[in-house]
């Protein structure tokens, strides 16, 4: 397994491959590697002659900087982890040599991101639109690997790679959870023991709110449900666990569904604050 800091090492190392017929499968990551992201990278593995992981905070996507600074950093597990997972190629650069100067280029992506996670986190799609473009150019790969948990990035990195016609394909992957339900996510690594406990309640709380909507429930009343599911609390308010928005959204266009379910796919999505720590998930139904 190869790791490499530069850009240029990366693109001469991955174009020669390319030249000799090997396909690329990419996984890029933030690092603080889990089990989700090493199933990607064991897909990545099976459908292409090599798998490229890159490893980059990404500060652009960041709009809290205290978040930013904590977000965990661990590279040289990431890597032994991905060793015998059958990882060819690590592409951990530094955040100059990604940005020598701040991108000045704006990436819109519409009512995708005025609701959700592009409502409570102004400029994080941006961030993300423009690392993920770097990223593609850099590594040029085949097929790109992103997990559901992030439903709004994947919506939004398809809506660009359709609109700006990269040369690739996007495989979403299944949220894979802790025994207890919990998604895996890098952040689960900075929940307090207390805070770990109650974590499962996100994943409790899109089971009542689907089966509430499956059993005719209005979106509305389920909302109330689910409001009241974190209110009052006393144990959720010692941890400090708050709901920061929970949406039933049309899978496809990821606008609020207000009334009833719509034909097409549902979405049920959730970001909660735990103990400082922000956590989101989804279902889908
Ligand atoms: O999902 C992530 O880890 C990040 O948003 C990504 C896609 C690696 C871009 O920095």
């Amino acid at each position: 397994m190869f790791i490499f800091n530069t850009i240029s090492e990366t693109q001469q190392y991955l174009k020669a491959q390319q030249r000799a017929g090997k396909t690329i499968g990419f996984v890029p990551t933030m690092g603080a590697l889990h089990a989700g992201h090493i199933s990607l990278i064991e897909r990545a593995k099976t459908e292409n002659d090599l798998a490229v992981c890159s490893i980059f905070v990404n500060p652009t996507q960041f709009n809290n900087p205290d978040d930013l600074k904590k977000y965990p950093r661990t590279l040289e597990r990431d890597c032994e982890m991905l060793l015998p997972m059958g990882c060819d190629i690590v592409f951990a650069p530094s955040a100059e040599e990604m940005y020598p100067s701040l991108p000045q280029l704006k990436m819109d992506f519409g009512t995708l991101e005025t609701v959700m996670e592009g409502k409570f986190r102004p400029g994080h799609f941006n961030g993300v639109g423009i690392v993920v473009s770097k990223l593609f150019n850099i590594v040029k790969p085949d097929k790109a690997y992103f997990g559901l948990k992030d439903l709004q990035q994947v919506a939004v990195i398809r809506r660009m790679v359709q609109e700006l016609s990269f040369d690739l394909e996007i495989i979403p992957c299944l949220t894979l959870r802790e025994t207890d339900g919990l998604a895996m996510s890098s952040r689960n690594t900075r929940l307090s023991s207390e805070a770990r406990a109650l974590a499962p309640q996100i994943y409790k709380a899109l089971n009542l709110a689907k089966e509430k909507l499956q059993n005719g429930v209005s979106v509305i009343e389920m909302q109330a449900a689910v409001n009241e599911y974190f209110a009052h609390n006393p144990e959720f308010e010692r941890a400090d666990f708050r709901m920061e928005y929970f949406e039933a959204a049309d899978f496809d266009t990821l606008l609020p569904i207000e009334a009833k379910i719509a034909d097409g796919k549902t979405a049920l999505c959730i970001a909660a604050f735990l103990g400082g720590v922000r956590l989101i998930d989804n279902i889908v139904f």
